[in-house]
């Protein structure tokens, strides 16, 4: 496995890749986990090479968020890449993602609003923005994405319909499932901030969002079921709940009453200084 740091190289390695077929590119922010190398292995099933990108986007993260300390384990992140058949490891430096008087921004309404858009201001003109260029720089057949970034995902679909994107084509954007701990906590690059106390806490999300569920589907109202969940989280030792809500899966309106719909209860809550999501269908 190759990494390249700068577009000549990249351009080369990917005319020699494209050869044999087509490409698939799954974008990280690195610190990988098992649930990025589930999307490598899916990605794998369905491309004759993947190419992995790894940036820690600063146009994506807040002024007081965690960008100095984000995990930046290159050369483990190299070799779990490898040891799963990536065939290129794309990693610019900020510099070559955004050159000096670099001034062009993607925004994309509607489904970036509430939620983490919220929370985060900016957060998804940064992603949309980043991923958007990642797609010009591979020029992928396909692109894979957690679903446990589902509002983000939304976001993507919404700006490669928008924007006409040719490679991927929205179809070729694949969601895949959340991977979890045993205990139900989903993986995250950020758990590693957890200590071991607040990680036995953070079980606590899953298992809340599970009963919010069963009793949303036993007939429960939404507000009813909502409140409860924030209750337990707090009892179970998060400091703070950014937001509890039921969404529809696809346009994420939010849902009063459960009407048939395909929807999804979102989730962002915090323990200590660490902020976790998660979302599972209703
Ligand atoms: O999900 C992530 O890791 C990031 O938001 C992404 C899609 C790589 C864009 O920086």
């Amino acid at each position: 496995m190759q990494t390249v740091t700068s577009l000549d190289p990249l351009r080369n390695a990917l005319a020699v890749l494209r050869q044999d077929g087509p490409i698939a590119l799954v974008p990280t922010m690195g610190a990988l986990h098992e649930g990025h190398l589930t999307l490598v292995r899916e990605a794998r099933k369905r491309a004759a090479h993947v190419v992995a990108s790894i940036f820690v986007n600063p146009r994506q993260f807040g002024a007081n968020e965690d960008l100095s300390r984000y995990p930046r384990p290159l050369e483990r992140d190299q070799a779990l890449l490898k040891a799963e058949g990536t065939s290129l490891l794309w990693a610019p430096t900020v510099e070559a993602m955004y050159p000096d008087g670099y001034a062009t921004n993607i925004s994309v309404s509607g489904v970036s609003a509430g939620l983490c858009g919220e929370d985060r201001p900016g957060h998804f003109d940064g992603v949309a923005t980043v991923v958007n260029k990642l797609f010009n720089q591979v020029q992928p057949d396909l692109a894979f994405f957690g679903e446990k970034d589902w509002q983000q995902l939304a976001v993507i679909r919404r700006m490669a319909r928008d924007l006409d994107l040719a490679l991927p084509r929205v179809e070729a954007i694949h969601g895949v499932a959340t991977v979890r701990e045993a205990d139900g906590l989903a993986l995250s690059s950020r758990n590693v901030y957890l200590s071991p106390e607040q990680r036995a806490q953070a079980a606590c999300l899953p298992r809340a969002m599970d009963a919010a569920i069963g009793a949303l589907r036993a007939g429960a109202g939404v507000a009813g079921a909502l409140a409860d969940l924030v209750t337990t989280l707090i009892d179970g030792g998060f400091s703070s709940v950014d937001y509890a809500e039921v969404r529809t899966a696809d346009s994420l309106s939010p849902v009063a009453a459960l009407d048939g719909r395909l929807v999804r209860l979102f989730v962002a809550a915090r323990i200590g200084g660490t902020r976790l999501i998660d979302n599972k269908p209703v």
